[in-house]
């Protein structure tokens, strides 16, 4: 693929310490296609060894320690393979490695609910809605906030190789699923931190378990609250054990009615993927297992009543909770709080920090007013998620080819 992982590029994450696998930009030539896709996966699970978790750590070590010097230490590293100070590629090239990357962003149950349009010098993000959760999400607010967090991907990509991006969001009020279009415009050299951002796109993975007891650094959440701050949402840490355990019990709350309710079981059971399946999207049936929290934060059920469960992990820590919310609940309000989503998470990851999510509550209108009006100041809570350091690599993710999210 074009647009290779910068740790790849740099000879794995643990180049400069002598541990992971060396993968070739040109290996890296995916085409797009579900063996090529696999083959990817395949080739990044062999990395996440456990001598790739001490580098790891190691790096973890040293975020905690020096804060935003790791991102230099990254940059120093890519330079070093000589892929730092790249020149700017060709536009189609840029728009292609967008449209590639964007794949991988996170979305709802791994619904992927968008289509590109490239008609060469413009990319076109589309809403599919045949892939909006209509029980869970009637108003369409989790699916915007996916293409949101695709959107952020696209133009930290078009900034990867070279060109400053123009973004339009929401541009023809006639044609309410375009959320947005995307241009390379003038020429320009990615800062590092843009790098590092970038070299996070393919590796993050959402976690489902405890994590270690390694608190998140205060400087990391700062940067992190800048970075929602950026894209025009709200990053909150939630500190007071009080509301914590508030937040927990709401989900258990709705991941209980949830459970109950027949609509949304079946739709819950659309987007789990059995452990032998062959599809492209949703959310592996046993993608979480064990690392119980305290207080206990409810995991989404996708085995439902099947033996499907993944081994236990070894962290029961909560790591801390943060809730990201913003001043208005329009369409507009649900892409910048996607844009910042990844923002955050991509920030988070190339610091050695994951994030569960756990969004039940904010599924049922009463329970999101109620957090809105106790924990939000008012402002709209978009996304509840808990951020720390994991042990154990994360459960691998899968998306859809190309072609299938290219649109004519
Ligand atoms: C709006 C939104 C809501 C989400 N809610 C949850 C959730 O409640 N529980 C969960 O385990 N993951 C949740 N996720 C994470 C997705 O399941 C995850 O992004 C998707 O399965 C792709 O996997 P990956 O993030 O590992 O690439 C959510 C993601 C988004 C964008």
């Amino acid at each position: 693929m074009a647009f290779a992982s910068i740790r790849e590029q740099a000879g794995g994450e643990g180049g400069g310490l002598g541990t992971a696998v060396h993968v070739e930009p040109e290996q890296q030539a995916g085409d797009g296609t579900a063996a090529a896709i696999r083959e990817r996966h395949r080739r990044r699970q062999a990395t996440r060894t456990r001598p790739e978790i001490t580098t790891r750590l190691v790096l973890r070590t040293r975020a905690s320690r020096e804060g935003l010097d790791v991102m230099r230490w990254a940059h120093r590293l890519l330079s070093s393979a000589g892929g730092g100070a790249m020149a700017a590629r060709s536009v189609k090239h840029a728009l292609d490695a967008a449209v590639e990357a964007a794949r991988w962003a996170p979305s709802v149950h791994n619904t992927q609910p968008w289509t590109f349009h490239l008609d060469g010098a413009e990319i076109g993000l589309k809403a599919d809605v045949e892939r909006q959760l209509h029980v869970s999400d009637a108003s369409g607010r989790e699916l915007l906030i996916s293409c949101g967090a695709a959107l952020f991907t696209m133009r930290t990509v078009i900034r990867c190789e070279g060109y400053e991006p123009i973004v339009r969001v929401l541009p023809d009020p006639d044609r309410p699923n375009l959320l947005a279009t995307v241009k390379a415009g003038a020429p320009a050299q990615a800062d590092e931190v843009t790098w590092v951002l970038g070299g996070e796109i393919e590796r993050r993975r959402t976690h489902r378990a405890g994590f270690a007891d390694v608190p998140v650094p205060e400087r990391l959440l700062q940067s992190l609250e800048r970075a929602a701050m950026n894209e025009g949402a709200k990053l909150t840490p939630v500190l007071n054990p009080q509301a914590i355990a508030v937040i927990a019990a709401l989900t258990e709350a709705a991941q209980g009615v949830q459970a109950r309710d027949r609509r949304f079981t079946l739709e819950l059971l659309r987007w789990s993927r059995a452990p032998e399946s062959t599809r492209m999207d949703g959310v592996a049936a046993d993608a979480h297992g064990g690392g119980r929290t305290e207080p206990y934060f409810a995991q989404r059920e996708y085995a439902w009543r099947r033996e499907w469960v993944r081994e236990s992990g070894p962290g029961t820590a909560v790591g801390t909770v943060a809730l990201l919310s913003t001043v208005g609940d329009g369409r507009e309000d649900w892409i910048a709080a996607g844009q910042a989503l990844q923002h955050i998470l991509l920030h988070a990851a190339a610091h050695g920090v994951s994030a569960a999510f756990h969004t039940q509550a904010l599924e049922m209108d009463q329970l999101r007013e109620f957090l809105r009006q106790q924990l939000c100041g008012a402002a709209y809570p978009q996304m509840i998620m808990r951020l720390g350091v994991t042990l154990d690599a994360d459960p691998d993710s899968i998306r859809r080819s190309l072609p299938e999210v290219l649109e004519e």
